[in-house]
């Protein structure tokens, strides 16, 4: 069948040097790039994928379309890290050259086998604007970081019967002796669902069925995207990115949003008995994650920090979105936690430990944090709304705000000259049980803030384009609190 032909469908051996000089140029000089954060140099970054600890380097790819920000035809963008923090920026990974992968490599997840790294990926092919296929195929890194595609892929061609050719991001582990793969999947009848192939060298591999999730989606639920899974202290999790999920209550306020289940895997009988399931994370741009086992076997989590079919403002720069910073996720009374990974801790530069009491009002505790972690401890006392604004400037402001009454934090970034994504709302939200005191750790990076609450009960990625000099911190308060705090200046991670 023939192909589709669009102009965003071209790859990096058909730009010249001074295209992409020209698009170098044209985002350098940016406010907005962040210092630490894993982003695109230039064009447009979406999902984490590949990640792995090999070789003694942390190795991450993600989806890159260089020739602006649009969501074209996408190659494996590379960069490597001794420490988790400062990254190298390499060579694209996987440029989509072949016929087997037409219109993009797509995501898709890494497997340390016989000392090599295998990249799994899918190969998108597209027939019209409309009318997809998908193959699912494999490059492998050697030691020394040289990748090559495999020589016979595709190692899956097309899609099982009875799935449309939305199939796609391969999620491969190893366990009992046999390979496993899973696939996000769309039904024929425009339902979502995650399948699963087998394999005994995790090179061949036979489709083997779908995964029983036992979780009732809503009919309206119509792909998963990007399923993820590992073990954490004797459970099964599995992270998917479901989409056509409808708002609810505290939940579910993005266009795509992320869910995990914790639960029990039987994967040769093809069951995933869920003890608990909810969404992921609160925040406004936080899809497509991905995990991977770290230096101490410890899980680590990378997400894309950015939401499809939203215009951003740096999408004018020619750039756009960048990765979350590296989370560890821990299981506390059966819901998954996220954490910033310990290794951060390797960018702080210059600390200053502070304390304030507040009786009503507001008061601004600096006034130009733009690369900075915080850690800051509420002393609630009678203060029934209270809480933290950042990037905050006397115009603008990103509001996280605590509300005792309702039981509920809040966060809010309504308040940009800039402000974008309002189509899905501008504040986001999650039900928490506020006592006497509250934990709140922020990671701030020019035009992105983490927000992890109580130690990860409640986490906020949210990213916003400020005007330059609003990088203050405020804190606020409608009754007496006390709030004792920690800044970190921060290092730069990456190259801009
Ligand atoms: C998720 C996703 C994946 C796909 C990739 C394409 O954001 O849609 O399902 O592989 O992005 O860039």
């Amino acid at each position: 069948m023939e192909r589709y032909t669009e102009a965003k469908y071209r790859t990096l051996h058909e730009a010249n040097e001074n295209e992409l000089e020209r698009l170098r140029g044209k985002s350098a000089e940016s406010p907005w790039k962040p210092a630490y954060h894993i982003h695109p140099q230039y064009g447009l970054m979406n999902d984490p994928n590949g990640l792995a600890y090999f070789n003694g380097e942390f190795q991450v790819f993600y989806q890159w379309y260089p020739f602006g920000a649009i969501h074209g035809m996408k190659h494996w963008a590379h960069v490597k890290s001794a420490d988790l923090v400062n990254w190298e920026r390499l060579p694209a990974a996987l440029v989509p050259v072949e016929d087997y992968e037409s219109h993009g490599a797509y995501s898709g997840a890494s497997l340390e086998v016989d000392g090599k790294l295998y990249l799994y990926y899918t190969g998108n092919i597209k027939y019209s604007a409309e009318e997809r296929s998908a193959n699912q195929c494999l490059a492998i890194m050697d030691q020394e970081g040289k990748i090559q595609k495999y020589k016979n892929n595709p190692i899956i061609e097309g899609v099982p019967q009875g799935y449309t050719g939305h199939v796609r991001d391969p999620k491969v582990f190893e366990k009992n002796g046999r390979y496993y793969m899973l696939l996000g999947a769309q039904r024929e009848n425009m339902t979502g669902a995650i399948i699963v192939y087998e394999s005994d060298n995790a090179i061949d591999w036979s489709f083997k069925g779908e995964l029983n999730l036992q979780i009732d989606f809503p009919e309206s639920v119509y792909m998963l995207e990007c399923p993820d899974y590992f073990e954490l202290d004797g459970k099964d999790v599995l992270i998917f990115s479901p989409q056509g999920l409808k708002a609810e209550g505290h939940d579910y306020h993005n266009l795509y949003n992320v869910m995990y289940a914790v639960g029990h895997l039987d994967v040769e009988a093809l069951s995933f008995v869920p003890e608990h399931f909810q969404e992921l994370e609160k925040g406004f741009d936080f899809y497509a994650p991905q995990t991977f086992a770290g230096k101490h076997n410890e899980r680590l989590l990378f997400s894309w920090a950015g939401m499809g079919e939203i215009d951003y403002p740096s999408d004018k720069e020619d750039w756009a979105h960048c990765l979350s910073i590296p989370r560890e996720l821990g299981l506390v009374d059966g819901k998954l936690v996220q954490k910033p990974s310990v290794m951060l801790k390797q960018l702080r530069a210059k600390s200053e430990t502070n304390s304030v009491t507040i009786e009503a009002g507001s008061v601004m505790i600096d006034e130009g944090i733009g690369q900075h972690e915080l850690e800051f401890n509420f002393d609630t006392e009678n203060a029934d709304v209270f809480g933290i604004e950042l990037f905050a400037s006397e115009k603008e402001g990103l509001v996280l705000e605590f509300d005792c009454s309702s039981q509920a934090v809040r966060l809010n970034r309504e308040k940009f000259e800039w402000a974008f994504g309002g189509e899905y709302g501008f504040v986001r939200s999650s039900g928490l049980k506020i006592g006497t005191s509250v934990k709140v750790q922020v990671f701030v990076d020019h035009s992105i803030a983490e927000i992890f609450v109580n130690d990860g009960e409640a986490v906020f990625t949210a990213r916003v384009f400020p005007e330059n000099g609003s990088n203050g911190v405020k804190l606020f308060t409608d009754q007496k609190m006390t709030c004792s705090y920690v800044k970190h200046e921060l290092k730069q991670g990456i190259t801009r």
